[in-house]
């Protein structure tokens, strides 16, 4: 369909969306397979779930406007897909390492798709499609919400990080290094948040 009108610019943004989402569910399982700690992984199901839901609400919007998505694969989803699932296969990253990747990729996939809401909207906007704004309002707040949670999961997984590094970097450790798995030794920093955010960290 050329992109003439503002419908068929709509009709587009959601049919790369469809693709994206389509994509993103697909990931999400495998990101809950291979998330080590429990908060990262019950993270990827629900918003597996949610993205499950995502796809029939955008389904729901093509119908208001009366419209079949368009057969287009989102290429930009593509590759962030593939970045993350080459981290893990390229590089390896054992427990806590493993979930700051994972957290980090993920975090990525939902600023793409906040971008990506945020423009459908405005056409939707421009259109005066105000069922579809309504819509699309929606799963744009559950993808902001998560990419809140996302950042929120990271500062447990840094520090169970940190703690892993003073025990591999031990020559390097006597400057700052000793001194830094001092203090988290000392306020049980690393151990606490290896407990609750990184359960096989010392691995
Ligand atoms: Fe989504
Ligand atoms: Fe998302």
């Amino acid at each position: 369909m050329p992109l003439d009108s503002l419908e068929s610019t709509l009709v587009h943004e959601m049919s790369d969306l469809l693709s994206a989402e389509t994509q993103f569910a697909r990931a999400l399982q495998q990101v809950a397979k291979a998330a080590d700690s429990e908060p990262v992984k019950q993270m990827a199901q629900e918003h597996h779930a949610e993205t499950l839901q995502q796809i029939e609400t955008l389904k729901q919007a093509f119908s208001v406007v009366g419209q079949k998505p368009e057969r287009v694969t989102c290429k930009a989803a593509q590759g962030l897909v593939e970045e993350n699932s080459s981290t893990l296969k390229e590089e390896k990253p054992k427990g806590a390492f493993k979930d700051i990747a994972l957290v980090g990729g993920c975090l990525r996939v939902e600023h793409y798709e906040i971008a990506g809401y945020t423009a459908a909207i405005a056409v939707a906007r421009a259109l005066g499609q105000r069922e579809v704004v309504q819509l699309l309002t929606q799963i744009l707040k559950q993808e902001q919400a998560t990419a809140k949670k996302l950042e929120a999961a990271a500062p447990p997984l840094l520090q169970a990080a940190k703690g892993n590094e003073s025990i591999s970097a031990q020559p390097a450790s006597k400057s700052g290094g000793a001194k830094k798995s001092g203090a988290a030794a000392k306020t049980g920093g690393a151990k606490s948040a290896a407990k609750g955010g990184a359960k096989k960290a010392t691995k």
